[in-house]
């Protein structure tokens, strides 16, 4: 019976798909709509001089509106924005 229910919980662990390190980008999309919208909009993503202008920038970018926010995001959190970002505004 022991053996039988932990058979059954390996399978339920396996069956869910395992998203790994790839980034979420609904759930940074709407960590950004939630949070990010206060000091500017989408535009500031899209503007003409916009200042980042790499990957790497933008997440470091991502990081910095967050602190200042104090939000206290996770590595996650923040990749999944960036990513959202990314996709949508800034095609690096
Ligand atoms: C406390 C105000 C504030 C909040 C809240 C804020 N930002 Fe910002 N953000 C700024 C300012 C100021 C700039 C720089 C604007 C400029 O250079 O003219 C900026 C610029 C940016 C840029 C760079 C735009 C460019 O020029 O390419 C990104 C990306 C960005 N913010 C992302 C975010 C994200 C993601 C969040 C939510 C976690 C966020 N911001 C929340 C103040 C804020």
């Amino acid at each position: 019976m022991k053996n039988h229910s932990y058979n059954l919980l390996f399978a339920i662990m396996f069956a869910i798909p395992v998203s790994g390190m790839a980034a979420d980008i609904s759930h940074g999309k709407s960590l950004q709509q939630e949070n990010c919208m206060s000091c500017h909009d989408d535009g500031v993503y899209t503007r003409n001089d916009r200042r980042v202008t790499t990957l790497d920038g933008l997440s470091k970018q991502v990081k910095r509106c967050e602190l200042t926010l104090g939000l206290q995001w996770f590595d996650d959190d923040i990749n999944d924005v960036t990513a959202y970002l990314n996709e949508s505004f800034y095609k690096f």
